[in-house]
């Protein structure tokens, strides 16, 4: 039974997001969190979008056919199999998430088409070689993979860590492969978007960090950003900016291994 009286981070995204998979406490935290900064759920609601956008681009245009999302969440609509075998059925699909909810919830996300595969790894991010040998059973290293790492970073507190946790993915996948990732900042929000973070970390469960636009390019040395590079989220569209999307405090890119 996972803990009921701490918020947890994927049951307050859920919250968030509109879902149902939360508890009394997940939706209190939630809600006074709205009450500091509103567009949180923006944020939540723009990072989905990204993850739609980059999916159905990484299976569509670029081809990807093996996708391995580390901090999956709960399910809800539009996941990361559902958007990429709706493009190509036969595509390979590994989860990664550490949050006893999400493990009972996993079931829902192991729906795959006929063609394809989707797996379920209870793995911390922060132990990266586990992770790659679990998902070695799903997934072939030799062809290209895309790691998607969306709202995850900011919960590894020290930046050379997380820095690490990427090199050491990136490093085991071959040229042609992809990271997209999310993450929050306070360069494109307020200063309540600061507080709401301080109070998060106070009364939920994991610990938040923000990044600026310098420490996010960080996960992406050595790899190509592809355009429009690291903007915030809404904004994101392979190949261009979209000036017409209000801007989130969510940093969201995409970058090839060359
Ligand atoms: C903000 S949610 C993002 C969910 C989804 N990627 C999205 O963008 O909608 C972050 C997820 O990362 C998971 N997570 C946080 N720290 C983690 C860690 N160290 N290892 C594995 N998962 C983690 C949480 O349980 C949660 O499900």
């Amino acid at each position: 039974m996972p803990p009921t009286d701490v918020a947890h981070n994927a049951r307050v995204w859920n919250y968030w997001l509109g879902g149902k998979d939360y508890y009394a406490v997940d939706q209190q935290v939630g809600d006074h969190i709205v009450g500091m900064y509103p567009s949180i759920r923006e944020v939540a609601r723009a990072d989905r979008a990204f993850l739609g956008r980059v999916v159905r681009y990484l299976a569509g245009e670029a081809g990807i056919r093996q996708f391995l999302d580390i901090g999956t969440g709960l399910p809800t609509v539009d996941n990361t199999h559902q958007v990429a075998q709706s493009v190509a059925p036969s595509s390979r699909i590994v989860y990664v998430d550490h949050d006893p909810t999400v493990l009972i919830h996993a079931r829902a996300l192991l729906t795959s088409s006929p063609e394809g595969v989707t797996d379920y790894i209870d793995a911390d991010a922060q132990q990266p070689r586990a992770i790659l040998d679990a998902a070695a059973d799903t997934l072939d290293f030799h062809q290209p993979v895309a790691v998607i790492m969306l709202g995850i970073l900011n919960f590894v507190a020290d930046t050379d860590e997380a820095v690490r946790v990427v090199r050491t993915l990136m490093d085991a996948v071959p040229s042609g492969s992809c990271l997209a990732l999310t993450h929050p900042t306070l360069e494109l929000g307020g200063s309540a978007n600061e507080e709401a973070m301080r109070f998060w970390n106070r009364n939920a469960t994991p610990p938040i960090t923000a990044r600026t636009r310098a420490e996010v390019a960080r996960f992406f040395h050595g790899l190509e950003l592809l355009p429009p590079g690291i903007v915030s989220c809404a904004r994101w569209r392979p190949g261009r900016v979209a000036e017409d999307e209000k801007t989130v405090a969510q940093f969201g890119a995409l970058a090839r291994k060359p």
